[in-house]
């Protein structure tokens, strides 16, 4: 994809391990402005090859009194400012700036976290109409503060407190911000976002999913050709939905695509998606039904890890063989394999200090590219690897993904083997679970919840309870219940149901699930836990 993806300028930025940097890319793609995201430590040349009409630093854990705290690359700042381009610092990245350019920054003597009110000192464009001596609140979280300027340097707006909230060299194009106007805790830092980009740096938007479309097209029928096949393993979510509907707008008949069915799925799922994938997207695809296959190589794991790894083994068997029918009856192999990978799951990032983790090159391993062989002779097309999830959704509403469809809850690529905790194939706990799921779903569907919650789903637990039921004591299966809201799933809240919904399904479980006498519901965030058990 083209760093000048639709037509707008590109915004980079660089990622010095806050929780928020993600955000600011999304606040700025909201603004219909290109926004990317790489290594706060990237070398020069890799900055300047992707040609950015703006910089922004963002923020971090790290003091930049720290020996080996995060920077950009000598000769960064000189060619910023010969060539034009405006940086903004955002709190560690603005203390950044003013270290590296000449200026200090020292340990504060008054951190400030939180809400915090900041008072205009010096009209400026970052704050748009507002005049000297106006406030607004915005969220902090520093420790150091600036106590002296770069040459050139003008402070506009100060904290409560009196510190550095807000500095500007109009002749050198840098300018600063000692809060996160990405957060939505600072009520009008969007505002102050829009003016950096648009009155102060003029940069051109045309980021729209239209465009991204279009764009992505002309590069699959280019990367393609008029001559190799292409095939698509579908899971039946969003990713792989949407990714396989763009590819068929750009080949057609060449995309070829399978659906597993491993045992794993939901109630009734293979009817269901098969239908859509056939009536509504027209969608070329192969179900194959390899129950048995998966089953059998689960029978008695019980690790986790294990069971994953068997799953991934077994998809690509299934795959590979897909692809080997594929050859005998046309003729030549297929060349390409699309896949759903989404920007989160490639976006190199900067983890703090003692996280274990390298600086230069952190790629998130993504679920479904790290089952892939070594060895796969087959190309990767990953159309969606810039957008994110509510992005991708927007594109599949372009390409008529129904609705419905677009709006499903994730499904884990390892389906119900990691809902069933321990051994999956004992006391019918697939079928209990796949019973549970569908009366929990369709509880919160019938209450209009759906779509306000992330994702819902049920787990069946390794263990028995006591009950009575019908008079009669009895020994049998405990369910759990989970519900979470979430903007990308990397962090999770657990969603609060009304007690009475609660008790209503609950009721309704112990009634109609033969083999369940307890329903728990899970009251844990992510962190500490994961959104799935296992
Ligand atoms: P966790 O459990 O890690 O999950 O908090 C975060 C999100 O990822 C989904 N998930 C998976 N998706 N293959 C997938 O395609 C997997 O192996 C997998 N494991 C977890 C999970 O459902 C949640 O949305």
């Amino acid at each position: 994809m083209d760093a000048k993806e639709g037509q707008s300028d590109l915004v980079l930025i660089l990622d010095y391990g806050s929780q928020y940097t993600h955000l600011i890319t999304r606040r700025i793609r909201s603004l219909s402005v290109f926004s990317l995201c790489i290594s706060g430590t990237a070398q020069l040349k890799t900055i300047t090859d992707y040609n950015p009409r703006v910089v922004i630093l963002s923020g971090g854990p790290h003091s930049v009194h720290t020996a080996d705290s995060p920077s950009f690359p000598e000769g960064f700042a000189e060619w910023a400012e010969s060539n034009g381009v405006h940086v903004l610092g955002i709190c560690y990245g603005l203390q950044l700036i003013v270290q590296r350019l000449g200026g200090e920054v020292r340990v504060g003597e008054k951190q400030e976290y939180g809400r915090m009110e900041i008072k205009v000192e010096k009209n400026s464009g970052l704050f748009g109409t507002k005049r000297l001596g106006d406030r607004q609140t915005v969220w902090m979280s520093h420790g150091d503060e600036v106590v002296r300027l770069p040459e050139g340097f003008e402070v506009v707006a100060r904290s409560q407190q009196g510190t550095v909230a807000a500095v500007e060299s109009r002749g050198r194009r840098f300018y600063g911000l000692q809060y996160h106007p990405e957060v939505t805790h600072s009520p009008e830092g969007m505002e102050t976002l829009r003016y950096f980009l648009f009155d102060i740096c003029g940069v051109t938007a045309g980021w729209k999913m239209e465009n991204v479309m279009d764009e992505e097209i002309k590069v699959i029928k280019g990367t393609v050709g008029s001559e190799d096949h292409v095939i698509c393993a579908l899971s039946g979510g969003v990713d792989s939905t949407v990714a396989a509907t763009l590819v068929h707008k750009a080949i057609g008949e060449r995309l070829h695509c399978v659906f597993v069915d491993n045992g794993l799925l939901r109630y009734k799922e293979q009817e269901r998606v098969m239908e859509t994938f056939e009536r509504d997207l027209h969608l070329p695809v192969t179900c194959v039904d390899a129950t048995e296959q998966f089953l059998s190589k689960l029978k008695g794991v019980e690790d986790p890890e294990v069971k994953r790894k068997i799953i991934g083994k077994e998809f690509i068997c299934i795959f590979d063989a897909f692809a080997h029918d594929l050859e005998k009856k046309l003729g030549k192999k297929p060349a390409y394999l699309v896949q759903g990978t989404l920007y989160p799951d490639v976006i190199e990032s900067c983890p703090p200090p003692g996280s274990g983790r390298s600086h230069s090159h952190t790629i998130k391993s993504h679920h479904n590219v790290g089952g892939l062989p070594k060895d796969m002779k087959l190309k990767l097309i990953e159309p969606l690897k810039l957008l994110f999830k509510d992005e991708v959704r927007q594109l599949g509403k372009i390409l008529d993904v129904p609705e419905g469809f677009l709006k499903r809850h994730p499904f884990p690529g390892p389906g119900l083997a990691v809902r069933v905790l321990g051994d999956i194939t004992k006391d019918n706990a697939l079928d209990i679970l796949r019973q549970v799921d569908e009366i929990f779903i369709q509880s919160i569907k019938d209450a209009g919840l759906y779509d306000t919650i992330w994702q819902a789903f049920a787990v069946f637990l390794p263990v028995r309870s006591v009950g009575v039921q019908g008079d009669q004591r009895t020994h049998s299966h405990v369910v759990a219940l989970r519900a979470v809201t979430s903007q990308d799933g990397m962090t999770a809240d657990w969603y609060q149901f009304d007690h009475k919904f609660l008790d209503h399904v609950s009721r309704k479980i112990c009634n109609s699930v033969r083999g369940v006498n307890r329903v728990v519901l899970d009251i844990t965030s992510k962190p500490p836990s994961t959104i799935e058990w296992e």
